[in-house]
């Protein structure tokens, strides 16, 4: 949902900052890329320069000749449209009627409309649709009315309502940026001879790692040497808050690969194990359950694939620890909020840490004494933040806009979070949990192996595949939560139609539309015979209509009758079932996008991290 960067340099030190604008934008690109633009003090005239168009960050920095430039301070902006359609006019950076001010946003401004009726009947003259342009109009209007510039924004930030993140460069002060921060995210990188904000950390790891992340309702401003924070009028102390992030620059970069999702998916088998290392030494996924064991209420949730883990760990909690975990969508907190009370848990999945879906239910769900447990990829991310405790997956920056491997790294956090519950809560002997644990460790090999075993037939697929409109997706038991997650993947990328099922319920309606050639995948959720007995008879339902059936599981699928196309990704049980099926899908789902000349790093119309309701 729109990134933001600001940089403020000693010229001495860093003569030219566009360089750093370009790449740090780069990096968010994930956030959205329908328009994209920079504003900046040019070096030697101290002249305001806005440069901005629609289209991608690239098409305006070459159209635009951008890295011409040379700029002491300046901003940038990539925008996922909300208020008014992409186009030059509704691009960021937003000026005030003078040209002096710039002004860059991620956020809605929900008291925009009479913020803009009012200036406009004090003469300021607007050219966009957006709610952004107010800040710069009223920002010029108190620094008209002879206030200093510090205090004209105080006044901008006490008069805007909604949320936010913000910055904002004027040609009176060259060397400082102003920023803002509620609910949207925005992080300060500290440099040497220069400072950042920033909407993510990924945009300021080619020059910083030391970063403070914005907490809700503080304002202030960065210079070259100076960082200054504030808060309802009083100067907030973050020396304290300095984070050093370990996330490498080149994690950040493809690394060969033509796009990040491709990259992300191969990563898998890296970061299962790094995510496995990190849960058992830092202890989190304990720290977790005995939170939850004292609870006489467990929800979870998230926002798509986020909730697709939820869901997992609802199935994971109920098989491995007989608690009942109640599992809803983020954005319909307002029916479960009121079941919440002191004494229930949250578990709470965001891989951004910042989606308002979930943010709005965690603060809903604490407001009435429920305490919360974050599962996230984002260290100092505002879920994490505001939640009790906090298990972090180790997937390292995610830049495709489709989540996979921090969709496995979640998956994997929160099943030793339901071993470990079970532990607490003697459902599992010690020496049971024990095993599970250690099976776990396995997660990143099963991935691999995945990877490797399906290859041949995902290629053959993507050519059948990519002729269909639509395909449906079943399974049973841990499949079903697999089957949701798969069709999310495969539609959001290839934009080709496919739909998740529990097997059994398909035969509720969904089958009428099986004529000869439709698609139908099975994901097994386990090779025991139990469950191969009950995919089986779906299978042939499915294959008496003419399906083009195809079966995702271990080995012993191979007896099941009616398959068109048996992908075997090896062994694995109920447990470890996530790690050997998923990746072989997220495979296919790429190559799928790949092959329709689809971009699966920036699907149209979505964004990576969604702070608007
Ligand atoms: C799908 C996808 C989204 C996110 C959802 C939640 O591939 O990436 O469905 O899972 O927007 O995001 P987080 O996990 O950041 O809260």
């Amino acid at each position: 949902m729109c990134g933001i960067v600001g940089v403020v340099a000693d010229p001495d030190l860093v003569p030219n900052v566009v360089g750093m604008l370009v790449e740090g934008l780069r990096r968010l690109e994930y956030r959205g890329y329908d328009s994209a633009g920079f504003a900046f003090i040019e070096c030697g005239t101290g002249r305001l320069i806005v440069l901005k168009d629609r289209g991608r960050i690239d098409d305006v920095v070459k159209g635009y000749g951008v890295l011409r430039y040379c700029g002491v301070s300046g901003l940038a902006h990539t925008r996922w449209a909300t208020h008014g359609k992409p186009s030059r006019e509704n691009a960021h950076p937003h000026t005030d009627c003078g040209g002096r001010v710039a002004v860059v946003h991620n956020g809605i401004i929900r008291n925009y409309a009479e913020l803009r009726d009012l200036l406009e009947s004090r003469g300021h003259k607007f050219v966009s649709e957006t709610d952004t342009e107010v800040v710069a109009h009223l920002f010029e209007e108190f620094l008209s009315r002879g206030l200093e510039p510090f205090e004209a924004f105080r006044r901008v930030v006490s008069l805007i309502e909604g949320a936010y993140a913000i910055a904002l460069l004027h040609v009176g002060e060259p060397n400082r940026i102003y920023f803002a921060r509620n609910v949207s995210p925005l992080v300060i990188g500290l440099g040497e001879g220069f400072n950042m904000v920033s909407s993510d950390i990924p945009s300021m790891l080619p020059y910083t790692r030391r970063v403070v992340a914005l907490r809700d309702g503080e304002y202030g401003f960065i210079e070259p040497y100076r960082v200054y924070i504030e808060k309802d009028g009083e100067a907030v102390e973050w020396r304290r808050r300095v984070t050093t992030v370990t996330w490498s620059v080149e994690s950040a970069e493809k690394g060969g690969y033509p796009h990040f999702m491709l990259k992300e998916i191969m990563e898998q088998p890296r970061v299962l194990y790094e995510t496995y290392e990190g849960l058992l030494s830092s202890g989190e996924a304990i720290d977790a359950a005995k939170l939850i064991a004292e609870a006489d209420l467990v929800f979870v949730t998230g926002a798509g694939t986020s909730f697709h883990a939820g869901l997992l760990f609802a199935y994971y909690s109920a098989l491995l620890a007989s608690t009942p975990v109640i599992p809803f969508i983020s954005s319909e907190y307002g029916i479960y909020e009121r079941l919440a009370r002191p004494g229930s848990v949250l578990v709470a999945v965001s891989q951004s840490g910042e989606t308002i879906d979930t943010l709005k239910a965690l603060r809903a769900f604490k407001s009435r004494g429920a305490r919360v447990v974050a599962v996230s990829n984002v260290v100092a991310s505002t879920i994490p933040r505001e939640s009790d405790r906090v298990v972090y997956t180790r997937a390292g920056p995610e830049i495709g806009v489709a989540a996979t491997k921090t969709f496995l790294t979640q998956v994997l956090a929160l099943t030793m979070i339901s071993v470990e519950l079970g532990r607490v809560r003697g459902v599992l002997g010690d020496s049971e949990a024990s095993g599970l644990v250690a099976a776990l460790r396995s997660a990143g090999d099963l991935a691999g192996r995945s990877l490797q075993l399906g290859v041949r037939e995902v290629d053959r697929l993507v050519e059948t595949l990519k002729t269909r409109n639509s395909m449906y997706v079943l399974g049973r038991d841990i499949g079903v939560a697999l089957a949701y997650e798969a069709a999310l993947k495969i539609k959001e990328v290839s934009y080709l139609h496919a739909e998740a099922y529990p097997a059994g319920e398909s035969k509720h309606g969904p089958i009428a539309l099986v004529e000869k050639g439709f698609p139908v995948f099975f994901l097994l959720g386990s090779g025991s015979e139990e469950h191969l007995d009950k995919v089986q008879g779906n299978v042939l339902e499915m294959k008496a209509r003419d399906a083009l059936t195809i079966v995702v599981g271990p080995p012993a699928a191979s007896r099941l009758k009616g398959v068109d196309v048996f992908i075997n990704v090896g062994e694995y049980d109920e447990v470890t079932a996530p790690y050997a099926v998923m990746p072989v899908i997220q495979l296919l789902a790429y190559k799928l996008a790949v092959s329709l000349g689809r971009d699966p790093d920036k699907p149209r119309n979505l964004a990576k991290t969604v702070t608007v309701e």
